[in-house]
């Protein structure tokens, strides 16, 4: 489920280059929400086709990730999304940019997984009944044909967040940002989830606290106070940040300890 404001054309006057590469570029970004500084000093340029994003509780992955869409503007530096200052390039960003967030059930917002699917098509002029056709073909290319007139209620925690990431699939996004996808699933939906990321042609950057995940992912990015603390290769990045949850939980049980 993906809403933007209706434009007669979407084509026409077209601000931003989908096929762009980077395809984000940020030059001193900050951002403040309320007189909480959130982000700052964020220089960086995103090209990869996987990018993690790591990072303890309240450190910016969500505002971070959610500037990619046009859910945040900056309000200082500049942020270029797909070729254009993301302030103009928002409008369009829905439709280059899917967005699937922790939990499922803040984002599906119709009754049967059918009904789900078939909105983005109308989002992108589809007419209704075309829509709802080519919806049930979507489901069927991703083996999910079972799940089209299921009430998306009384499915399970894994098949509504399949069903959340083939919402914004059907739309054929160039990238793809998932906030923690994995949180409320359990072992098996993860691994079928992630299978089901591995093999998806799209850019995709995710937040996600299963570093497992993120293995064979290009670059990860760890965040830390609203800033890079750690940008490279997985196999660089993660062992720091483990070294670091190690190092300060140890401190904690001293003390604790004392
Ligand atoms: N809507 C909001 N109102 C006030 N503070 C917010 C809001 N969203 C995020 N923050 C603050 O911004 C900081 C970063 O939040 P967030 O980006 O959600 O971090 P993370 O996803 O890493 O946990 C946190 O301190 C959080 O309290
Ligand atoms: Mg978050």
């Amino acid at each position: 489920m993906a809403f933007w404001p209706k434009k007669k054309n979407h084509d026409r006057n077209r601000i931003c280059d989908p096929a762009a590469i980077p395809y984000a570029e940020f030059h001193g970004v900050g951002l403040s929400i309320g007189s909480r500084k959130v982000l700052s000093g964020l220089t960086l340029s995103l090209k990869e086709d996987r990018v993690g994003v790591i990072g303890l509780n309240g450190s910016g992955k969500s505002t971070f990730v959610r500037m990619l869409n046009g859910l945040r503007q900056p309000d200082c530096g500049s942020l270029k999304l797909f070729g254009a200052l993301a302030e103009a390039a928002a409008p369009e960003l829905p439709r280059h940019v899917g967005f699937v967030f922790q939990n499922p059930d803040h984002q599906a917002i119709f009754p049967t997984v059918e009904e789900e699917i078939a909105f983005g098509l109308t989002q992108l002029g589809v007419a209704r009944d075309e829509s709802r056709k080519r919806a049930l073909d979507f489901l069927t290319q991703h083996n999910c044909e079972a799940l089209a007139p299921l009430p998306i209620a009384e499915l399970s925690e894994g098949q509504k967040q399949l069903v959340c990431i083939l919402s914004v699939l059907v739309m054929e996004p160039r990238l793809l940002v998932l906030d923690e996808p994995m949180t409320s699933l359990d072992a098996l939906a993860s691994r079928r989830i992630g299978d089901k990321l591995r093999s998806l042609p799209q850019k995709i950057v995710m937040v996600s606290h299963d570093l497992s995940h993120l293995e064979g992912f290009d670059r990860v990015l760890w965040l830390e106070d609203g800033g890079i603390r750690m940008d490279g290769a997985p196999f660089e990045v993660l062992p720091a940040f483990r070294a670091d949850i190690d190092r300060r939980s140890g401190v904690k049980l001293e003390l604790a300890a004392l």
